[in-house]
């Protein structure tokens, strides 16, 4: 039996709609260039599909997911032609809920000072992470419209807040600070919880109190608050302060890509939606830009940094940090799309990246 191929790590991968159909060959063309031990499967999940069969998602296709994969690589969902989103709704948020990803983490890390729109902010001033809760919150759709299309119509839509929900990814936050080191190796020491709950007093009250309790457990990890509204503006006054930040899926949603403008943009910012011990799901934070959809225009490093943090969960670490170096390589000699200052193509900064990896 061929032992390397037994101990190759099973991906699936789903580039969906618009840019995401750009990107990820070119995340996987970065893949196979670095050698890692990988076997890939494509499927055509997204609006074409939706579109040509009215399938969103394949019967029992979370359950083959979790069962034949490590990890799954994702574009991006949402397409024109689909004004119901229901494909989007079904695949994306089917896999984050159905498979219970709970932890959506997002990186957000300066490559080059170039980048951020903030004068003075360095790479090294800008190292931080947003843990997202991505299994509830207002996300799960609960609610309802009443007396629709007449002059006294109500629309609900509930805000869920488990102690399960909750505590886990506080817990995880904690121990993502305990475990994981900046890039430049200094340790993690501060986790910030963000929230409403001076106007949102039941959800809120439930995540003060169990941050209280878990940070209690952590005497050596600062444990600091702020207000969402409060943490945007800080956010661009001065992003040196952050470390670890968590907080629910819709602030979250919100403030990553406020975070993803100061590392140059949507088209730089990576994620992954993980449950640690199951098969996880890694995408970009963009969406899939119709305006700039086939036009050779999307920046792809978002898709290729997105390859590398899967790769480094599945314990290829050798093979992320030589994607990680040739992205910031590029970054630094500006072979790169045009919304980060470039002149190249989607393709070609995919290949140019692709080559430097391979050597
Ligand atoms: P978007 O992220 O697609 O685009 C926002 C802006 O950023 C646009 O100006 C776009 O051109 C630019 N941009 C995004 N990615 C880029 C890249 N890689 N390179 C260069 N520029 C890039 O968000 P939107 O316009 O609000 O949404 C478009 C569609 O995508 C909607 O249907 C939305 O629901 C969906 N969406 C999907 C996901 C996802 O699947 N994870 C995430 C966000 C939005
Ligand atoms: C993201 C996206 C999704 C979200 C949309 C497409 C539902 O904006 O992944 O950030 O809100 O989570
Ligand atoms: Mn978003």
């Amino acid at each position: 039996m061929d032992s390397k191929k037994e101990s190759r790590k099973r991906i699936a991968v789903i580039p969906g709609d618009g840019i995401g159909q750009e990107v990820i060959p070119q995340a996987v063309k970065v893949i196979q260039a670095s050698g890692a031990a990988v076997e890939l499967t494509d499927f055509d999940w997204g609006a074409d599909r939706y579109l040509r069969d009215q399938t969103t998602v394949p019967a029992d296709g979370f359950a083959m997911l979790g069962r034949d994969f490590d990890a799954i690589l994702v574009g991006a969902f949402g397409d024109p032609r689909v004004k119901t989103n229901i494909h989007a709704k079904e695949i994306l948020l089917g896999m984050r809920f159905k498979m219970d990803l709970y932890a959506n983490v997002r990186p957000v890390r300066l490559l080059d000072a170039a980048l951020c729109p903030l004068k003075g902010i360095e790479p090294r001033d800008m190292d931080f992470v947003v843990l997202r809760e991505n299994t509830e919150g207002v996300y799960t759709d609960a609610g309802g419209v009443f007396k629709q299309g007449t002059p006294d119509e109500i629309a609900i839509q509930e805000d869920i807040n488990t102690r399960k929900g909750v505590e886990r990814i506080i817990r995880y936050a904690f121990q993502y600070c305990e475990r994981e080191t900046k890039v430049d190796g200094s340790p993690r020491k501060k986790v910030l919880m963000c929230d409403k709950s001076n106007a949102m007093t039941h959800a809120g009250g439930l995540w003060q109190r169990v941050f209280k309790e878990v940070s209690g457990e952590h005497p050596r990890i600062t444990a600091q608050h702020m207000y969402v509204d409060a943490l945007c503006m800080q956010m661009v006054r001065d992003p040196r302060q952050f470390d670890v930040i968590v907080t629910n899926n819709m602030f979250g949603d919100i403030i990553t890509d406020l975070a993803a403008g100061l590392q140059g943009g949507l088209g730089m910012a990576a994620s992954g939606n993980i449950h640690p011990g199951r098969t996880s799901m890694f995408e970009p934070v963009h969406g899939s830009a119709p305006p700039i959809a086939g036009k050779n225009m999307a920046n792809p490093f978002g898709a290729i940094l997105t390859a590398a943090m899967m790769l480094a969960h599945l314990g290829m670490e050798a093979e992320a940090v030589k994607i990680e170096a040739a992205v910031l390589e590029a970054v630094r000699q500006k072979k790169t799309t045009q919304d980060i200052g470039g002149a190249l193509g989607t393709r070609e900064a995919g290949e140019w990246v692709a080559e430097r990896v391979s050597k």
